[in-house]
């Protein structure tokens, strides 16, 4: 008979002194609010408050209510809180993190190849698309821009993530957009939403079971729908000049993410995963970001801002899991910042597989 709902319900009213406060308090309607109550003293059996005019004043019943319901709220925000400290603590095993320098990296990574990955990145008007793993939106903007005509539901795990998301979204005042704090895993579960088409770019690699979540992520398409994977490959890292800090950085940072059950080298698994996840009519396609001097824009947009600034955000980990030593990481790091000079030479391959839910 009571839940959760009609605490904040009561709690609200006593807050507030009145109807139409607590009503907007709540977002509500002052309507929806005496109906709700009405309803809540009906299925008590029992009148909570006694009318008196226009103020409302606590009944036996309702001052119990208020004071056990108060209680009991301030235990459920407790639940609420530890749940989403164990949350967090589960997200730190998300090699990247949450800092503001990782969410200003993944702005660049997106902004600097956006040409390479997105010039394809369009669906029918009025599709309804999820994207798995938003992060900061970075590519939400992106293809939320390239299709206006088709509505975006993006979901992340981390809370911190989705509101910076939501905020980008508004600051390039996109409405077609709506962000939800969601698990690919859970998405599942209760099947309540078919898609027409389903995004997931940068995240399969961070999965140890990326093919049941490809499995699961096909349930929820809708027949002759498709999914869009997009994965690098830290293996098709090739640079000028050579440098063997350098490759010492990569590997330790692709063992790393191996050693929390994610892969680094997942790009060419694209199209087994999806062709085991049993999409059809699969297309991959490599989108090479091959940098030399004259292309200033990704020499620092993707050497610099995107592949290095991961290597240097991951510094602290690798060298606490001792993959490599302090003064190797730095000349590594020297190493990869070398080739962004005027005759340095860069090359990083993607991965974008599409596949169709026949
Ligand atoms: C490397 S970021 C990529 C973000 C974004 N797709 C981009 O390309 O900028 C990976 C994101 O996947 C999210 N993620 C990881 N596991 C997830 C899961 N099980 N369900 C939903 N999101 C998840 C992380 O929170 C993180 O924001």
């Amino acid at each position: 008979m009571i839940d959760s709902k009609h605490l904040q319900l009561i709690l609200a009213i006593h807050q507030c002194g009145s109807l139409s406060k607590a009503s907007q308090k709540l977002n509500l309607t002052q309507s929806a609010l005496s109906h709700q109550l009405k309803n809540l003293e009906e299925s008590l059996g029992v009148a909570l408050f006694h009318r008196v005019g226009n103020q409302l004043f606590f009944t036996e019943a309702g001052k119990e209510f208020k004071d056990k319901g108060a209680k009991i709220a301030k235990e459920l925000n407790a639940l609420e809180q530890r749940i989403q400290e164990i949350k967090e603590s589960q997200l730190k095993r998300y090699i990247h993190g949450y800092s503001e320098t990782e969410a200003q990296r993944l702005s660049n990574q997106a902004n600097s190849i956006a040409e390479y990955l997105h010039f394809d990145s369009v669906w029918q008007p009025g599709s309804t698309i999820l994207e798995v793993g938003c992060g900061v939106g970075a590519q939400t903007v992106i293809i939320a821009d390239k299709n206006p005509d088709c509505k975006i539901v993006s979901i992340d795990i981390s809370k911190k993530s989705i509101a910076q998301a939501q905020q980008k979204v508004q600051e390039a005042g996109m409405t077609n957009v709506e962000f939800r704090l969601q698990d690919v895993n859970e998405l599942i579960k209760g099947k309540k939403e078919i898609y027409d088409h389903v995004f997931i770019c940068f995240v399969l690699e961070h999965i140890s079971e990326p093919q049941q979540v490809l499995q699961n992520l096909k349930s929820i398409i809708k027949p002759g729908g498709t999914i869009t994977v997009i994965e690098g490959d830290h293996g098709s890292t090739f640079f000028y000049p050579e440098n063997d800090f350098a490759r010492k950085v990569i590997d330790a940072q692709v063992k790393l993410q191996q050693g929390k059950g994610g892969n680094a080298n997942i790009g060419r698994e694209v199209y087994p995963l999806l062709s085991k996840a049993g999409f059809q009519e699969i297309v991959v396609s490599p989108r090479q970001i091959y940098v030399d001097g004259t292309r200033p824009a990704l020499v620092d947009g993707f050497i610099k801002n995107t592949f290095t600034a991961m290597m240097q955000g991951m510094s602290e980990t690798v060298l606490k899991e001792g993959l490599v030593s302090k003064s190797d990481y730095d000349l590594g790091i020297e190493g990869l910042l070398r080739t962004a000079e005027a005759d340095g030479v860069f090359s990083y391959t993607f991965f974008k597989g599409i596949g169709v839910n026949l």
